[in-house]
């Protein structure tokens, strides 16, 4: 195939991401400052990975200098990732901050501005304290609602002036759905109910901040990061589409919806409520959404979801779950990268930008995550001891590409993060996983190697084209 180069505009954004609790590892953390995935960690052995987990992370809270430095080597134009509102404050309720914690984040961010990348921060990347978790269970409370907003009002206070692009929560729809509606994480209890109640709280919560964020009157934009899965259906018969839409609105329109249009789309309400779903909300709670939709949003596309109807009736008896209206389908011949079991498919990039240009009025977005995890990527050392990762270089390419392909038909796409800038631990197997364009060796303390992507990556980012 004869190659063909593509240019990326100047202000395209070319960075990489990653979160709090995935990185700092809990050096200086104190007693009562544990994360909702702290205890999940805690309470399930088996996420761990070779006895590594989030208790040595990559170590950031101690060698975020050195991390930075590598920001600059691999060329990033920005850099995302998440305040740990757990460790924030000694005293949730009142919002006491726990000054360690705030000073290692000041000095943080003022490096990578120091280094000329362009920090993003999430105020949520699920790190929701245990303590909210245990005493008001969690987002089921709007008491958690109000300290959410106290929590904001302090970040923005401390950080305004050096942080001008803000983030409600990553992916706010995983939490609940991982722990509630499939009762695959700790304290594994399916309650429909609950699942709801939480994405409601988490729609009002941004709604609220965004509220805070206009009244004080600071520079910048609140927007929140969230993971809408493009769904194909497996054929245009009608069943197999009605899959496809029942799954677009319990996943993707009851964050995409409220937050960018101010409402939840009524076939959603109506579903919930013929299924006898029980969340509260009121008429006031419904305007503050209506009223403070949000300015930007980060989307995290890794693969597609593909399904057909379902074909067995559910259990009425048992509590409802969306996958009553869907069955996943598997498109044969699908390129997939099987260490992670998710198909390739770059297409999801353009496919999404083209609906939220068609059907959230053109709101600027950047792909927020957007990445490869490999095992055992030690296999591809060189002699030079550099990991040669010409799959990861692929796949950025491919997918880079299908966005600046909708750029240039009129999406709002502000550019691409790679997730992630270093290795780091996933939620479900810490440290099997590889995703970084930095390598973090765990078997020599850490040492940091940049891969051979890093080094791409910067080429990229410097010539502003990219060559396929
Ligand atoms: C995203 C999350 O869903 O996917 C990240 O925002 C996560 O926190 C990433 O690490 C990759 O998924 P995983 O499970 O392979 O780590």
């Amino acid at each position: 195939m004869s190659k063909h180069t593509v240019t990326l505009p100047q202000d395209f954004i070319l960075g990489a991401a990653s979160s709090a609790w995935q990185t700092e590892g809990w050096s200086g953390k104190k007693d009562g400052q544990d994360s909702y995935m702290d205890l999940w960690y805690k309470n399930d052995r088996h996420v761990w990975h070779d006895g590594y987990g989030p208790a040595g992370a990559t170590d950031l809270f101690n060698r975020y200098e050195e991390d930075v430095a590598l920001m600059k080597q691999a060329g990033l134009t920005h850099y995302r990732t998440s305040i740990n509102w757990s460790r924030f404050f000694t005293d949730y309720e009142n919002g006491v901050i726990d000054e360690e914690y705030a000073t290692y984040y000041d000095r943080f961010i003022d490096a990578i501005r120091a280094a000329g990348v362009e920090p993003m921060i999430c105020l949520e990347h699920y790190e929701l304290p245990a303590y909210l978790f245990e005493t008001y269970g969690g987002w089921s409370s709007k008491k958690v609602v109000e300290l959410f907003v106290l929590y904001a009002e302090k970040v923005f206070a401390r950080y305004h002036h050096k942080v001008t692009r803000w983030f409600t929560f990553n992916e706010p729809i995983v939490v609940q759905t991982r722990v509630y509606l499939d009762a695959l994480r700790w304290p594994y209890e399916q309650n429909t109910h609950t699942w709801m109640q939480w994405n409601h709280h988490k729609n009002l919560a941004t709604a609220k901040v965004v509220q805070l964020f206009r009244a004080k009157g600071y520079q910048g934009s609140v927007g929140a990061i969230l993971n809408p899965e493009v769904t194909y259906p497996r054929s245009s018969a009608a069943h197999d589409v009605q899959a496809a839409e029942r799954y677009d609105l319990f996943y993707n329109r009851v964050f995409l919806d409220p937050m960018v249009k101010g409402e939840y789309p009524a076939e959603l309400i109506r579903l919930l409520d013929h299924h006898g779903v029980k969340w509260e909300y009121t008429a006031d709670e419904l305007a503050i959404i209506r009223e403070n939709t949000v300015d930007e949003l980060g989307i995290n596309l890794y693969y597609p979801h593909r399904v057909k109807a379902p074909s067995r009736a559910w259990n009425p008896e048992t509590p409802f779950h969306p996958a009553w209206y869907y069955e996943p389908f598997e498109l044969p011949g699908r390129r997939m990268n099987k260490s992670r079991g998710w198909e390739i498919y770059p297409r999801i990039i353009y496919d999404m930008a083209m609906r939220i240009k068609d059907e959230y009025r053109n709101i600027p977005w950047f792909i927020a995550e957007s990445g490869m995890g490999i095992e055992n990527e030690g296999q591809f050392r060189n002699s030079d001891g550099v990991i040669e990762d010409d799959y990861r270089i692929a796949f950025i390419g491919e997918h880079l590409f299908e966005a600046l392909r909708a750029r240039e038909a009129g999406a709002n796409c502000l550019g691409y993060m790679l997730w992630a800038f270093t290795d780091n631990v996933s939620p479900m197997n810490a440290f099997k996983n590889r995703y970084g364009l930095v390598e973090i060796d765990l078997q020599h303390q850490r040492a940091r190697r940049l891969k051979k992507s890093a080094t791409w990556y910067r080429g990229v980012s410097e010539s502003r084209s990219l060559t396929l």
